[in-house]
């Protein structure tokens, strides 16, 4: 495996290897990898022939006073992990080769970036377009592959793919959960075993969506009603952010279950804010 950190090399390494006939698998990560990560980097293998992961944490799509420095880093380990799942480049740019100081061009998109988190944060998804577009025309990936449980980020990667004439195939691949049911996050080393405890109450939450709409319940209040509640009453450390019903491709709140409907939600528990998500009709 080639660990590359400048621009021109990982752009040449790519060039070369599309030139002989490979397709390239990308997987973009801000590093701090786990068997969620892992699940993409097999994905990526099963689609392509050259596999590219990198790991950039990117400053700009950290607001303020949100958790850019606490964010996890452990390079020498995501390397090794890259490593043992046969990955052929890891790239590794640091934040001067990514943004120099006159950095002044964004990506904006109306409508999917102000909902659900983009409601609370609202120059996230601005910082994940900015960084995905220049790693995508980085690294000139056929494919890219991206988590579920970042429901929103997907979509908005795909229009921003279809909108701005990327030539890459966007992939998303299924949330991977711990055996509780805890969905895998960098973020999840940030809760103390108290919280730890609790943070499984997202995903009690989407079970009950999950069962209220197996046993007829096509309503989305009384679901998202019952969401909220069982969250209150499972954990006290808890505070819901949002608990939304929305269809899958426009991002829309709906009333009824009647397509397929994307219910996520983001809790805090304690300072740790997680993210989950479940499709349901
Ligand atoms: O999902 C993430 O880890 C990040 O948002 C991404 C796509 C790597 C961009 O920094």
């Amino acid at each position: 495996m080639r660990v590359i950190e400048s621009i021109s090399e990982m752009r040449a390494v790519s060039r070369k290897a599309r030139a002989e006939g490979n397709r390239v698998g990308f997987v973009p990560t801000m590093g701090y990898l786990h068997e969620g990560h892992l699940s993409l980097v097999r994905k990526a293998r099963q689609m392509a022939d050259v596999v590219v992961v990198s790991v950039f944490v990117n400053p700009i799509q950290f607001g303020p006073g949100e958790d850019l420095d606490a964010y996890p880093r452990d390079f020498e380990r995501d390397r090794d992990l890259c490593r043992n799942e046969r990955v052929d480049v890891c790239f590794f740019p640091c934040v001067e080769e990514m943004f120099g100081s006159d950095h002044n061009v964004y990506i904006e998109e109306a409508r999917l970036t102000k909902v659900l988190c983009g409601a609370t944060r609202p120059t996230h998804f601005r910082g994940v377009m900015t960084v995905v577009a220049k790693l995508f025309n980085v690294v000139e990936p056929d494919i890219a592959v991206f988590g579920r449980k970042d429901a929103q980020q997907a979509r908005i990667i795909e229009c921003m793919v279809k909108d701005l004439n990327f030539g890459v195939q966007v992939v998303t691949a299924p949330i991977v959960r711990e055996p509780d049911g805890l969905a895998m996050s960098s973020r999840n080393r940030y809760l103390s075993e108290a919280e730890r405890k609790q943070a499984v109450c997202l995903y009690n939450g989407l079970c009950l969506a999950e069962r209220l709409y197996g046993e007829g319940e096509v309503r989305t209040g009384p679901i998202r009603e019952g969401m909220r509640r069982l969250i209150d009453e499972e954990a006290p450390l808890s505070v819901i952010d949002y608990i939304e019903a929305v269809d899958y491709e426009s991002l829309r709140p709906v009333e009824r279950v009647d397509r397929e409907t994307l219910i996520a939600l983001a809790v805090r528990i304690g300072k740790t804010r997680l993210i989950d998500n479940t499709v349901i009709g």
